[in-house]
């Protein structure tokens, strides 16, 4: 052959080989992939149906802003005019107001249920006692303190003195002059007073209220007529003593849990402090927090400064007579262009199913470690040579590709059909967050994978770990997040767990375009993440440092799980010493002694040849086995199991050795010590003059294995399985070509377009041909073969027979088997191996006859 594959394939070289074999592997998997892309575009059509239906129905003519058909000109033909003259009241918040309407200004009053009354834990005697709330009767109060008894008594007397007096024709305009109030909430606009346009009546205070103060007028609202109730409410204003008093008062009133205990709420404090005709010092207790139990509208302070304009006026009218007044007569909203209401629904559900497409990744790169895994192809290709650090660097920037495609697809697609949550947030940032997030999320599959040792349990296990985390997230951590009380360390300290810091991060996006659009403003920017009420950079830095730290535990993890290194591998030099010196060698060398009394006369020769060779150091025998031993330490109270009990041997170049044995008697324990699956406990052996103890990753260059078991990707073809283990063992170019073919044609797999079939769909037979085909391309040195004819019909059989007897010649192969007549005809020397040891060495002519 040309090009020598005995030198070492390089980092590069291996990486390129596990590539390739990876986009074939891909590119075979074409009906997964599609429906890995489909799921996010399902997703996002579903939000675009949702969205249009809603925007639809928001949309609705009966929802936008009054447009009606209006002679304007009267030229007999019609104009489309709209706006709040022409609207209905559910129409009004949506239209253009140029000239918002003015609503006189109102008090805040409670409802007549919770107004203050005598409790058993107030019991001011001034109080009415609670009878009045069974009939809605109860007046509302106002607490009076200051200095001056007198002076703040006749202050508060003049407030609402007035009798009731408006002009009903012009009810609106003519309500300065009274105390007016509402038990109805306000809104976060003003454009429509909401004690005027809900059913809600209208208070006046007064001091004593007639039995039948009740009525009703019509009132013009924008286009509509309502017919509005008003209502006389009596007004009681109480003298305190200080205002702590008044302080404990409202503290004691203050509605909380169950809503017919504990309440008195009143409608305002005054307290007066040092006022007196020369000096007016006021302060004012009113209710900021108040709200509705049900629909959670805040006050707002629109209905606070009448309560201002109430003190100011009574002075004012105390010093200088009933005439003089300082009317409040209305308060108006500024002015606004017409808005839409539009809901973005990829804001609102986005991430919930955001949550699903990019943890969608998980289990599909946890099946396809595992996978690996369960078909044990990891240490297959080990053993052919790759290294760990091209399988880590390829598999990992595989998978990073694939997600990064993936990703790459799902934010073009759902910025194409126009979802806000895209658009809006800046790019940058969302490159930031996902680019995160997948190394996180492949770093962590990598550990997982460790886990599981079987495909199907992953897939179930890893979806379960999508769709619970999703909704976890939608049900329970957003409440959370939504919940200004729940301590920030609590949010942070879930956010550790990689799904919910994902869903925050898609959280944090969807609030700022859900925003953005509503109102127009711009979504995410950089700038934003210094704002403390975005979780946004706690979540980049959370998932930065877990990335690192979890690629970091899933390496030692995978060189501790998978390549089978003691859990302190990097302080393996230390450990080595320390064990040595515990070695106790007397009882050693006792033991040893029993065994050679039992050896057989060969056995002892081989033991002997083997201490010359090593002696001698010298390299004609391309295996020399020194005195291995396995023992596998006791579990659970057993004893502990002697697999290998000192084995010597020494194979030279060109020469077949068969081993025969029962099951169970350590063969294959030996052939997992010579191909580096397990350590053995004491001895040690040289494959082409390189110890398995220290050198087992340049043995893997000059050496193939045929497995027990056919080791093989079911979706990779014959022909591309000896081209990536070929490449592995460093061929290139025609050679490598050259060199496929020769062993395809050897096994007989050339022909009729076997080598370009996918080997799932192999027979046994042909699938261990193509087991011994991987065995021996890359002309390795050294070859075993773990019953390579089990389960062949005779035709089979002796066609691989054919292959392994021309493969011999310039190479050693040891190879276990049950078959006598395979050891006859395969083997120039056979070992007999019982128990655990070699029973007897010889030609298969002379250990036919000794059995
Ligand atoms: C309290 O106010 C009244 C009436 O304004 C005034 O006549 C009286 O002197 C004031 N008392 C004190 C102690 O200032
Ligand atoms: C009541 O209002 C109407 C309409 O503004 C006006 O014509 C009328 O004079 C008012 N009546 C009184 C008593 O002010
Ligand atoms: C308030 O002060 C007056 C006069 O000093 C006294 O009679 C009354 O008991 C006090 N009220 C309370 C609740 O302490
Ligand atoms: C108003 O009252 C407060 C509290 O009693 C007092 O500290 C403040 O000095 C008073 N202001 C004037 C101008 O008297
Ligand atoms: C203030 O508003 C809150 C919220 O509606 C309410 O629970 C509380 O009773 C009010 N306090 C008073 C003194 O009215
Ligand atoms: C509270 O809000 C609900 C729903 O928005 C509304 O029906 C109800 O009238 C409101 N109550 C008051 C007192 O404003």
């Amino acid at each position: 052959m040309a090009d020598s594959p005995n030198g070492r394939s390089n980092f590069w070289t291996q990486a390129n080989a596990l590539l390739r074999k990876n986009l074939i592997f891909q590119k075979r998997n074409i009906k997964t992939n599609i429906q890995l892309i489909a799921f996010p575009f399902i997703l996002c059509l579903l939000l675009v149906l949702i969205q249009t239906l809603v925007n639809n129905q928001l949309d609705k003519p009966s929802n936008r802003c009054g447009c009606t058909c209006v002679d304007t000109n009267g030229d007999g033909q019609c104009e489309r005019t709209c706006g709040i003259e022409y609207s209905t009241l559910d129409q009004a918040f949506t239209c253009s107001i140029p000239h918002p309407p003015q609503w006189p200004p109102l008090l805040q009053i409670p409802a007549p249920q919770y107004r203050a009354v005598r409790t058993n834990f107030i019991s001011y005697g001034d109080l009415p006692d609670d009878s009045c709330r069974r009939t809605g009767s109860c007046p509302a109060t106002m607490l009076i303190t200051g200095n001056n008894q007198t002076f703040g008594q006749s202050l508060a007397r003049n407030m609402f003195a007035r009798p009731f007096n408006v002009n009903f024709s012009d009810f609106l305009n003519s309500l300065a002059d009274d105390v007016l109030g509402s038990s109805s909430m306000t809104q976060y606009t003003n454009f429509l007073e909401p004690a005027l346009a809900s059913n809600f009546p209208v208070d006046f205070l007064q001091p004593q209220c007639a039995s039948n103060s009740q009525f009703s007028v019509p009132l013009q609202l924008g286009s509509v007529t309502v017919q509005k109730d008003v209502r006389c409410v009596q007004g009681l204003h109480l003298w305190r003593n200080s205002s702590s008093e008044i302080n404990d008062e409202l503290y004691k009133g203050y509605r909380r849990g169950n809503p017919e205990r504990n309440i008195n709420e009143i409608v305002a404090a005054y307290d007066f402090m040092n006022s007196n005709e020369n000096l007016f010092n006021v302060s004012i207790w009113y209710n900021s927090t108040y709200k509705n139990d049900t629909g959670n509208h805040p006050l707002g302070f629109t209905r606070v400064p009448r309560s201002v304009n109430l003190a100011s006026n009574t002075y004012l009218q105390l010093l200088l007579g009933p005439a003089t007044q300082m009317l409040f007569e209305f308060v108006k909203e500024m002015p606004k262009p017409e808005t839409e209401i539009r809901l973005d629904f990829s804001s609102l559900l986005g991430p919930l199913f955001f949550t699903w497409v990019i943890l969608k990744q998980f289990p599909v790169v946890l099946t396809a470690l595992v996978y690996e895994k369960q078909h044990r192809l990891r240490i297959m290709m080990k053993m052919h040579g790759l290294g760990d650090g091209p399988y880590w660097m390829i598999s990992y920037a595989y998978f990073l590709a694939i997600s990064l495609i993936y990703m790459l697809c799902f934010v073009i697609f759902g910025s194409a059909i126009g979802l806000k949550f895209f658009t809006l947030n800046d790019y940058s940032i969302q490159f930031v967050f996902y680019f995160l997030y997948i190394n996180l999320q492949i770093a962590l599959a990598f550990l997982v994978a460790d886990l599981f040792s079987n495909v199907k349990t992953a897939t179930v296990a890893g979806y379960i770990i999508v769709f619970g985390t999703g909704l976890l997230g939608g049900f329970l951590f957003q409440f959370f997040l939504e919940d200004s009380s729940f301590p920030k360390a609590g949010i942070i300290a879930m956010e550790l767990y990689p799904g919910f810091s994902l869903y925050r991060g898609l959280y944090e996006f969807s609030q700022y375009s859900f925003n953005g659009n509503y109102m127009g403003t711009p979504g995410m920017r950089w700038k934003d993440l210094s704002n403390s009420d975005n979780g946004m950079r706690e979540v980049l830095i959370i998932i930065a440092v877990e990335w690192i730290v979890v690629l970091g535990v899933a390496y030692y993890a995978d060189q501790v799980v998978s390549s089978g290194k003691s859990p302190l591998f990097f302080l393996q030099k230390n450990q080595k010493n320390l064990s040595s010196s515990f070695r106790k060698p007397s009882l050693e060398r006792q033991g040893s002694k029993v065994f050679v009394q039992m050896e057989k006369l060969d056995v002892e020769q081989e033991r002997e040849k083997v201490e010359q060779l090593l002696l001698e150091s010298s390299t004609s025998h391309s295996i020399i086995c020194d005195n291995l031993k396995k023992i596998y330490p006791g579990r659970d109270g057993n004893p502990e199991k002697v697999a290998v009990r000192g084995l010597s041997l020494a194979l030279p170049q060109g020469e077949c050795f068969g081993m025969l044995g029962p099951n169970g008697a350590g063969k294959t324990s030996f052939i997992n010590m010579m191909i580096g699956l397990i350590k053995p406990s004491s001895g040690t052996a040289y494959v082409q003059g390189l110890d398995i103890l220290t050198d087992m990753d340049r043995i893997y260059t000059s050496m193939g294995v045929c497995p027990q078991h056919d080791l093989l990707w079911e979706t990779l073809t014959g022909r591309e399985h000896l081209l990536f283990y070929g490449r592995l063992k460093n061929l290139k170019g025609d050679s490598l070509t050259q060199a496929v073919e020769e062993s395809l044609k050897s096994v007989n797999l050339f022909h009729g377009g076997v080598a370009d079939k996918q080997a799932g769909k192999y027979s046994g037979g042909m699938k261990r041909r193509l087991s011994v085909a991987i065995s021996l391309i890359g002309d390795p040195k050294v070859v075993y073969m773990d019953e390579p004819s089990t389960g062949l019909d005779p035709a089979s059989r002796n066609m691989l027979w054919k292959v392994v007897k021309r493969a011999k010649q310039n190479r050693a192969i040891i190879l276990t088997t049950h078959s006598m007549e395979e050891a006859e005809h395969l083997c120039d020397r056979l070992g007999i191996f019982v128990d655990g040891s070699l029973q007897c060495i010889g030609n298969p002519k002379e250990v036919f006859i000794l059995l």
